[in-house]
């Protein structure tokens, strides 16, 4: 039983009939909140990040500010090729930068399956510390970002819009590739199991660039090992599987033990709808740009998301993350909006 006083993300997780879509947003932690941008002047990233009092503080701001249902540990998708034993930077305006990555087959030498409980103790302390802070109110989400996503950026090296490198590295030697993967999975089970032991009430599985592979290496190269993950979690918590772009694969990620699936802006929610079935809880999928929209653009906007999913086994969220240009208010406006939503009929 949970005992906390906001539980309506979990009870939508579980399947139960709820009174209103719970609402919360992918990068709510983020630089469109002045408190962040001051936090942002006086410590550089990987401080905020392996602070747990800071980390702590940032992951609270937007509950308290902005509202939401449910916090999301502040932390990054980086820290898990960074305990893997990669060299993590990120360069302010350009994003992470990783200045030797995996090219070749000696290359595997510099990565190991890391001890997590040790290498990544800051984030489980981040968690048992904001647990305490929001003190019941809302739940605590904690993630990780998919093997596959962080396959990007362990053989890229850097952010793109292609992973040329990374995608070749797939095509031409898949028996290495594989190999990665499966370390990156193996040590993501272990984090993500540790997250939950230090109190995260669900996880949320990041795979940004899931919609860079066609479907049928979607399934090769991402899918199986997301689906090693939710699996292994299956009896400890609740999981979101959120893979950008893959909208062609959602009847596929509807087999999977994943409590709901994530959706991009791309899809329709009633198409989606119809691929995931009517049991699998559906997150999304509001265009994070449509932020930028004036006030009463966003509530009719968003009251049309809401109807497009029919009240119906959904979680209100962005197709990704919020930008940092999206003024506070607007921000708000989108999560009032679905507060205020009332369900018209239940759908049994
Ligand atoms: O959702 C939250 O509020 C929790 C915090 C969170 C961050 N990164 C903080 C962050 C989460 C869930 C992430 C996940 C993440 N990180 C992903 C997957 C989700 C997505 O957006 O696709 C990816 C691909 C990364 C890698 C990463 N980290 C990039 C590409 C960047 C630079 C781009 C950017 O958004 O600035 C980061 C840095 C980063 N991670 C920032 C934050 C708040 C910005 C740092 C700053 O400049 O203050």
């Amino acid at each position: 039983m949970s005992t906390l006083r906001n539980d309506l993300l979990l009870r939508t997780l579980r399947r139960e009939i709820v009174e209103r879509p719970p609402v919360w947003m992918m990068r709510q932690a983020g630089r469109y909140l002045p408190d962040y941008r001051e936090l942002r002047e006086k410590y550089s990233f990987f401080q905020r990040v392996q602070t747990p009092e800071l980390a702590a503080k940032i992951t609270l701001q937007p509950v308290e500010q902005i509202g939401v249902d449910a916090a999301i540990i502040f932390s990054d998708i980086l820290v898990v090729p960074q305990a893997m034993g990669l060299e993590v930077q990120l360069i302010e305006e350009k994003g992470p930068f990783l200045p030797n990555p995996i090219r070749r087959i000696q290359d595997l030498r510099r990565i190991h399956i890391p001890e997590v409980k040790e290498q990544l103790s800051y984030v489980f302390k981040a968690i048992e510390l904001t647990k305490k802070e929001l003190n019941g109110s809302v739940p605590l989400i904690g993630f990780a970002g998919a093997p596959w996503t962080l396959f990007c950026y362990m053989i890229e090296g850097q952010g793109s819009k292609t992973f040329d490198l990374a995608k070749s590295f797939c095509f031409s030697q898949p028996a290495m590739a594989h190999d990665i993967l499966q370390m990156i999975t193996d040590t993501t089970i272990s984090y993500l199991k540790a997250q939950v032991n230090a109190g995260a009430d669900l996880v949320q599985i990041f795979d940004s660039w899931a919609g860079l592979l066609s479907p049928d290496d979607f399934e090769k190269y991402s899918l199986p090992y997301c689906n090693q993950i939710i699996s292994a979690l299956k009896n400890q918590t609740l999981t979101i599987l959120f893979a950008r772009g893959a909208n062609s694969s959602i009847e596929s990620m509807s087999k999977s033990d994943a409590d709901a699936l994530g959706l991009d802006w791309n899809i329709r929610p009633s198409i989606a709808r119809e691929l995931a079935g009517s049991d699998m809880v559906l997150q999304g999928n509001f265009d994070p740009a449509k932020l930028l929209a004036p006030v009463p653009v966003i509530k009719k906007e968003v009251k049309r998301m809401l109807d497009e999913f029919q009240n119906y086994r959904h979680i209100a969220n962005l197709g990704h993350g919020i930008l940092p240009s999206v003024p506070v208010d607007h921000a708000k406006a989108f999560v009032d909006t679905v507060k205020n939503y009332q369900f018209e009929k239940l759908v049994q």
